[in-house]
């Protein structure tokens, strides 16, 4: 299933890059068309009894729009597909890059099933609660970047099949830059999702 994904937000790639004169932000962004369209990757060796919850997750996976920010290169509209779901070299800014010149910038990580890079390592309960509350093994979330407000409500039946899917994928090696806290300059690439109105309101 194909899955068009239109952020109706501010697609921009921005780069870390500024000379110290006069800062002006939009010298370091390139417009973009930021539509993805992503196919979750095939899960592989489900057990036939396990196989229509595995199917709900793959199903829910791409009608959420994980991968548009798990996967790396999604987020510009080129996605890395021997690499679905393995977390992005592409940070999202979660600070406002046009009005601070080093914003914070958070990686969405790997969550496949690799031990060391991916999820491998988190029980069922660990995943599921990331999904619903933002919380996971590296304690609260206060980056709010991971919508899981969105997800909050999702059936038990629902996170069950997430959980069940993201279990069935091939595990994948592939660690993400670490996050960058605001006011730090990185060479990281990153985007920014933002809100914006017209000087007129
Ligand atoms: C808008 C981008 C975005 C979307 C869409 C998104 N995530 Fe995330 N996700 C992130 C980021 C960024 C993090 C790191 C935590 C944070 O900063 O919020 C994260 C963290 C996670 C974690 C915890 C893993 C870890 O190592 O911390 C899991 C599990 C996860 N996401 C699963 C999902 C699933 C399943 C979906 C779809 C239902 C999804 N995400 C959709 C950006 C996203």
């Amino acid at each position: 299933m194909k899955i068009h994904l239109a952020w109706l937000v501010f697609p921009a790639l921005l780069f870390g890059c500024a000379s110290d004169d006069y800062y002006d932000p939009l010298k370091d962004y390139e417009e973009m068309d930021a539509v993805t369209i992503l196919d979750a990757p095939s899960p592989s060796g489900v057990a036939p009894e396990n196989q229509a919850l595995v199917d709900r997750g793959e199903y829910l996976i791409e009608l959420l729009g994980c991968g548009t920010c798990h996967t790396d290169g999604a987020l510009i509209g080129e996605p890395d597909l021997s690499k679905s779901l393995a977390g992005s070299g592409i940070g999202i800014a979660y600070t406002n890059p046009l009005r601070n010149r080093y914003p914070g910038v958070v990686f969405a990580p790997n969550i496949t099933p690799d031990r060391d890079t991916g999820i491998g390592r988190w029980t069922d309960n660990e995943i599921a609660d990331a999904v619903r509350t933002g919380l996971g093994r590296h304690g609260p979330q206060r980056i709010l970047v991971m919508p899981w407000q969105g997800y909050a409500k999702i059936s038990d039946e629902d996170v069950w099949a997430i959980v069940g899917y993201l279990r069935s994928v091939d595990p994948i090696e592939h660690q993400v830059p670490n996050d960058v806290p605001a006011g730090t300059r990185t060479s990281e690439p990153f985007v920014h999702f933002g809100i914006y109105r017209t000087r007129s309101l």
